[in-house]
């Protein structure tokens, strides 16, 4: 049913992840490079992975492309592949996701009020399970920009852990993204790194004993990387990320999926940049490309040993 025996769904990846206390990094990728680092990182570390795209990386690539380059990437992998729908917003294109070979879909009805939440996550899960395929489901706010759902910084507000119970009894999701102060994007603090909410983890924790939680917004934004972009050109202010002692901090309290997108994407284009910079007269798309590859890949190995 998915497009190849190494595309899995992310439901016993997660709950193993979560008993052993280590997570599994969930990689957003746009283009045939950033799946190709993706995989070659995961490979080489000998560790399961999940390749995730946005509703607006599916309109960028289309469902065809994406199915066609991942079962590929199966194909040549020797570890299990989960493809992923991040922030999926309605049922249509969960369903999309799912009759397009995708093993594991996000329903972010997370804007929705509760009730709402879990009706709309219901009927996602019921369409999936026929076909083998997780659903990861949100509750909270995260500050910053959630895909295509904008929400004001000074509105976040964290997961209820009383709620979190509950949604998950009555969804029957298999993955639970909490808020606990994270937020997308480069600019997650405003003069420093934010200091993520483990109080409010242990809580939920409490609550839900080993079910699998997801952190989104989880990318590093490490300052030697922002800073490469920075001297090949690039404007890049206010950049902090989650440090990686608060990210191994939440996985021995029940996160078992990393979300990263934006550390790729500063490390991509750090080389892009030093590439282009450094060879004035280059024309060549898979020198440049190559090079973005190469640190892509770099980053994704880095993220990953942070989280075994
Ligand atoms: O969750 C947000 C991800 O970084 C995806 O961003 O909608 O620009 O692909 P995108
Ligand atoms: P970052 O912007 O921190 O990489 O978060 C990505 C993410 O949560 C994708 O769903
Ligand atoms: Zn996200």
């Amino acid at each position: 049913m998915f497009a190849h025996k190494n595309i899995v769904s992310s439901a016993n990846i997660l709950r193993d992840a979560v008993k052993n206390r280590v997570a599994i990094g969930a990689f957003n990728f746009t283009n045939m490079e950033i799946i190709q680092a993706i995989v070659a990182g995961a490979n080489e570390l000998y560790t399961p992975v999940i390749l995730q795209a946005s509703s607006s990386a599916i309109k960028y690539m289309g469902f065809g492309y994406i199915r066609a380059m991942v079962s590929v990437a199966a194909e040549q992998s020797d570890v299990p592949l989960v493809l992923h729908l991040d922030h999926g917003h309605d049922f249509e294109i969960c369903k999309q996701a799912i009759d397009n070979g995708f093993s594991s879909v996000m329903i972010d009805a997370s804007s929705l009020d509760f009730k709402e939440n879990i009706a709309i996550t219901k009927e996602v899960v019921d369409y999936a399970s026929k076909y083998g395929v997780s659903v990861e489901a949100e509750l909270g706010t995260l500050a910053g920009v959630e895909d295509e759902v904008s929400v004001a910084e000074g509105k976040a507000f964290y997961t209820d852990q009383n709620q979190a119970q509950e949604f998950i009894e009555k969804t029957g999701i298999s993955s639970l993204a909490v808020a606990i102060g994270t937020s997308h994007g480069v600019n997650k603090g405003k003069t420093g790194n934010p200091k993520l909410s483990i109080e409010t983890l242990k809580k939920i924790k409490e609550k839900v004993g080993d079910f699998p939680l997801v952190l989104h917004g989880a990318s590093s934004v490490y300052a030697d990387a922002v800073e490469k972009c920075n001297t090949y050109g690039a404007n890049i202010q206010n950049a902090y990320g989650i440090t990686d002692s608060d990210i191994r901090e939440a996985i021995q309290n029940g996160i078992a999926k990393v979300n990263v997108d934006t550390d790729i994407r500063i490390a991509f284009l750090g080389a892009v940049r030093e590439y282009l910079a450094n060879n004035k007269s280059s024309i060549d798309m898979r020198k440049y490309l190559g090079a973005g590859r190469d640190m892509a890949k770099e980053m994704v190995k880095r993220r990953i040993k942070t989280f075994l």
